[in-house]
Order: C-alpha cells, then sequence, then structure tokens
C-alpha cells in the first residue's frame, strides 16, 4: 500500500504530504485495503478452509467506531477487555453474540453489561469470576456461554511486557486448579461451558509456544472427557502473529494457524470425537502495518560529533511503544520519499521527557524544519495507547483507500481535553 511517486509518499493511493496539509500533523493514517486483506488471508487460510471457525479481532489493537464497523463488514468477530471496547462496538451496531470478552479483573458493571447485551463469549479469567456470571445471569434470568483462559505454562520469545503465557503471569488460570473451576461451570445452570482459551504472547515469530500450548490443551480436553465425560465445544488460540516494524520477516498467518489445526483435527479424527469450534484472536496482525504516522519537522538540533535530534510534533503521545518497550519502527521524508538518505538522525518527540525518542538512529534525507515525516507500522497499540501527557491532543485518524480519505476520529481540541475538568 505504500508507495513513491514525485518524490512524495503515497499510502493506499492517497498523497500523505497533501494529507498533512489537509488535516494537519501529527495523524494517524490506515489503509482501509491492507485492514481487509488481512482478513481477506484469515478467510482463506482458516474460516473459509475448516468450518466452525471464527476470527475475533482483538479491539486493544486499534477500535475506533470506523474500525469495529469495517470488522463486521469484512464477517469477523471481536475480541474486548473493558466496558469501554463493549460499548464502542455496542454503539458500532456490531451484532451482540459476534462479541467475546476477555480480561483477569473484569468489573462487576462490564460483566452485567456483558450478560445484559447478551454477548457471544465470556472468557473466564479468575477464580471468582464464574460465581460473579452467576450471580448476574440469576438476577437477570439469564445464561452466559464461557470459557476458561487457561496459563499454558509455555514461554514464548518476545518482549518480557508482552509475553503472556509462562506460569508466573496475571493472566490466566493455572492448569492445577482448572478442573475444579470446570466442573462448576458443567454443572451450574447458568453457565453454558463451551470450553479453553489460551493467549502464549505476542509478536511471535515462531510457532513453538502455540504448538506447545496446543499439547498442553489437548492433554486438558482428555482430562475433562475422563473426569467427566464432556466433551468440548470450542478452543481459542489467541493471538500473537508477529508483523514487520522494521526488517523482521512477517510470517503468513497459515505458519501459525495450519500447524495448529492439522494437529486439532487429526486428534479429534483419531479420538472419534467432533472436533471443537477453532476461535483466533489476532490484534497487530490485523493493523499493524496498516497504518502509518505523520509528523511535521520542528527544530533540528546538531550536536558537534555526537549526533542530530530532529523533532517532531508528536511523540510518546501518540506512540508510547519505543519508551516502553523499546519498540523500533522506521520512517522516510513524505515530501522526500526518492532522495538519498544522507544523515544519520534521531527522531525525537515533543515531550518533556529524555525517552521521548521515536526512532533511536535512521538514515534519512537532508531533513528541515516543515517536512513531513512518515513513521511505518504504526497501526497497532499506537491510537489505543495514547496519551495527553503534557496535555498535548490526541491526532486524529483517517482511513484511507483508493485515492480517497475520511475522517474516522476528529483530531481532540484542547477543549476536548479539558471537558471533565471544574474549575
Ligand atoms: N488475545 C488476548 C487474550 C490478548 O491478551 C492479546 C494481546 C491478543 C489476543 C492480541 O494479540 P496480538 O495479535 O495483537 O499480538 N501493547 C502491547 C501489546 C499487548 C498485547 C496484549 N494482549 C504492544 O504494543 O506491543
Amino acid at each position: 500500500m505504500i508507495k513513491t511517486k514525485n518524490n512524495t509518499l503515497f499510502f493506499d493511493g492517497c498523497d500523505t504530504v497533501e494529507l498533512a496539509k489537509k488535516y494537519g500533523t501529527p495523524l494517524y493514517v490506515y489503509s482501509e485495503n491492507d485492514i481487509i486483506s488481512r482478513f481477506d488471508e484469515l478467510k482463506e487460510c482458516f474460516t473459509e478452509k475448516y468450518e466452525r471457525t471464527r476470527v475475533a479481532y482483538a479491539a486493544k489493537a486499534f477500535f475506533p467506531l470506523a474500525m469495529a464497523k469495517l470488522v463486521d463488514d469484512c464477517g469477523m468477530c471481536v475480541d474486548v477487555v473493558s466496558g469501554g471496547e463493549l460499548y464502542t462496538a455496542i454503539k458500532a451496531g456490531f451484532p451482540a453474540e459476534k462479541i467475546e470478552f476477555n480480561g483477569n479483573n473484569k468489573q462487576y458493571e462490564e460483566l452485567e453489561m456483558a450478560i445484559e447485551y447478551g454477548i457471544g463469549r465470556i472468557i473466564v479469567d479468575g477464580l471468582t469470576e464464574l460465581d460473579i456470571i452467576e450471580e448476574i445471569c440469576k438476577e437477570k434470568g439469564k445464561t452466559a456461554k464461557i470459557l476458561f483462559r487457561v496459563t499454558p505454562g509455555v514461554q514464548s520469545t518476545s518482549h518480557d511486557y508482552i509475553v503472556t503465557g509462562k506460569k508466573d503471569s496475571k493472566f490466566g488460570i493455572p492448569l492445577d486448579v482448572i478442573m475444579e473451576q470446570v466442573k462448576k461451570a458443567i454443572d451450574s445452570e447458568y453457565i453454558d461451558f463451551y470450553g479453553i482459551h489460551f493467549h502464549v504472547g505476542s509478536q511471535l515469530f515462531d510457532n513453538d509456544s502455540h504448538l506447545q500450548a496446543v499439547e498442553i490443551f489437548l492433554k486438558l480436553a482428555e482430562n475433562i472427557k475422563n473426569e467427566f465425560g464432556y466433551d468440548l465445544k470450542e478452543i481459542n488460540l489467541g493471538g500473537g502473529f508477529g508483523v514487520k516494524y522494521v526488517d523482521e520477516e512477517r510470517k503468513p498467518a497459515s505458519y501459525f494457524i495450519e500447524p495448529m489445526m492439522e494437529r486439532i483435527v487429526n486428534y479429534y479424527e483419531a479420538a472419534g470425537i467432533t472436533r471443537p469450534n477453532v476461535v483466533i484472536e489476532p490484534g497487530r496482525s490485523i493493523v499493524a502495518e496498516a497504518g502509518i504516522t505523520l509528523y511535521t519537522i520542528g527544530q533540528i538540533k546538531d550536536i558537534k560529533d555526537i549526533r542530530k535530534y530532529v523533532s517532531v510534533d508528536g511523540g510518546m503521545t501518540d506512540n508510547i511503544r519505543p519508551a516502553l518497550y523499546q519498540a523500533e519502527y522506521t520512517g522516510v521524508i513524505a515530501n522526500k520519499a526518492e532522495e538519498e538518505k544522507t544523515e544519520t538522525v534521531r527522531i525525537s518527540g515533543k515531550c518533556c521527557e529524555s525517552g521521548d525518542i521515536l526512532i533511536r538512529d535512521l538514515q534519512i534525507a537532508h531533513p528541515e524544519r516543515g517536512d513531513i515525516f512518515a513513521i511505518f507500522s504504526t497501526g497497532a497499540y499506537g491510537y489505543t495507547m495514547a496519551s495527553n501527557y503534557n496535555k498535548n491532543r490526541i491526532p486524529g485518524v483517517v482511513f484511507v483507500k483508493d485515492g480517497a480519505d475520511r475522517v474516522v476520529v476528529k483530531p481532540q481540541s484542547y477543549d476536548d481535553m479539558l471537558m471533565n475538568e471544574i474549575l
């Protein structure tokens, strides 16, 4: 979706310098075609290849109303992790039965909301959550379809903050206490027990931990069958498929999905039992590369014999990932997109924080004040983790498709920021 023409960067057919002029910077820009093609890839290798499979897009990666609509239009389900994400989905007209709810400390009111709306699945993550769900269902005369998120106890390779499947984690129910929870769920008249969920980590490039988790799931399914005579109806394999930020080699979704499906299908065929539904929950791999951020270059500081700092009009407030995870990005001067890259610079933000660096070392064309700088692959966990630190405003979001652009989130105004403050 990224191209250059006449020394200018184009994204899904739109001139990014024109976009910066039209809407101002910083600006998040998303290619709708890129998002659609990621979902198409999953249809091809997963939902249309195997029956009784679903994709529940992980809303935490990027989820304004327009994204909720796009996810629905593409025929996908959605995974939410808070009352706010749930509310967004409902406001966008997302069918309640296609919403799944994760989270390690769901609040009473959040669960009430979910049960009231009649959402598709609640993924129970906590030892007393089932009691709360039962209490609410009893009061409202409803039943809830649930899965248990387990900690498979496998180690995956990624930044420690985004590794979630290991035993020492706040996420998931430990395997040594899962059987009593399962029994409770099977016995409850308010609970429709579907199965097991795991999510081993994020930004992964090998499928080892997913495959290990599948083995643990199969063993658990067997134990549940032997002990309670119960066949699980569903397995949720989580997300975590890695994307390209700088020079990582992105693997096709089938690299993760195919071997897991093969193992699951073969196991159930051999056992002569109906295979459970299979669900995946990708977030990053759908939107990361579909998003870029446009900035305007301001002050340039050349420290003799040390380095050149090129400051842009955003920073850790619109992309916390470099400061939080030492995440790496690349970018280009959008109005000098075809010029020779002659300088190594540090791209810094405008926040009062030395760690507010977006890119530590990057080769770019000669930078000047007023140039438009584009950072690539900012579509996942940029906008959703944005903050008002230093009372910087959160940028707007524009969707582009085949040369057309439309605003889907207006840039925040100073008044929007002060809306809830009382003098
Ligand atoms: N399902 C569950 C239960 C999860 O916890 C997550 C991510 C996902 C699905 C989606 O994983 P993905 O496909 O996006 O890797 N803020 C961090 C990422 C945190 C991910 C947390 N859980 C970052 O910016 O890297």
